[in-house]
């Protein structure tokens, strides 16, 4: 085919596609935007820092019977796990050999229990809670680790303020970023 023609073939393709494509646009148009009430409810992560917290709040005492009810049967009544993941204790075991990573003892941040149990957590029915009964939890689960009064409250300015047993356990990766390109010769 000259080139000639095989533009002319090409572009007569592309013409017949057209009309398709603007039919199906109008027909079988796909989606809608986001409305901001739609994002807002996926929107519901919590930064270290605490930002991101919803408004409201909890109490360590309703966040027992919560506790009791809700997440008991997975973690054990006093958080000492079985069968799902222990939640208590484990503090100064870090070093040892066997160390016990709990979020009293691992978790650098008390903010990111609150973002966890928010969105994942109770397992078999995830963002089920509201978020005065993710605070009320996650001041129970924090009393329950020693770091928190049985009188105790939490709102997002108090939550951010907390600061964590393992807070600086954590370290940076100082090894600078590196491309991954493959290499055929003289590779270092
Ligand atoms: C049906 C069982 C089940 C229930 C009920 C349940 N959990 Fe969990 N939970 C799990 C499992 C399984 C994991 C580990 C999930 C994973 O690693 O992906 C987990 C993990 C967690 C963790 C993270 C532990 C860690 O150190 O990594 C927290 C915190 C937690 N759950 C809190 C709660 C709270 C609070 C409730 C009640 C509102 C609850 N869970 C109810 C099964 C459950």
């Amino acid at each position: 085919m000259s080139t000639h023609k095989f533009i002319r073939a090409v572009s007569t393709v592309v013409l017949m596609c057209v009309p398709f494509v603007v039919h199906a646009q109008s027909k079988f148009a796909i989606g809608t935007p986001a409305s901001e009430r739609e994002i807002k409810g996926w929107d519901i992560d919590v930064s270290p820092n605490g930002a991101g917290l919803p408004a409201g709040g909890g109490s360590v005492a309703e966040g027992g019977k919560l506790y009791a009810a809700k997440c008991a049967a997975c973690h054990g009544a006093k958080g000492e796990g079985k069968p799902a993941d222990r939640l208590v204790g484990g503090q100064g075991t870090l070093k040892a050999a066997a160390p016990v990573k709990t979020i009293g003892s691992f978790w650098p941040y008390a903010t990111t229990v609150f973002d966890y149990v928010y969105r994942a957590m109770p397992y078999s029915a995830p963002q089920s809670l509201s978020a005065n009964e993710t605070y009320a939890l996650t001041a129970y689960l924090l009393h329950m680790n020693g770091i928190l009064g049985a009188e105790a409250t939490l709102d997002a300015a108090s939550l951010a303020k907390i600061r964590m047993p393992n807070r600086d356990g954590f370290v940076g990766d100082g090894r600078p970023d590196t491309g991954n390109l493959p290499c055929r010769s003289e590779c270092k």
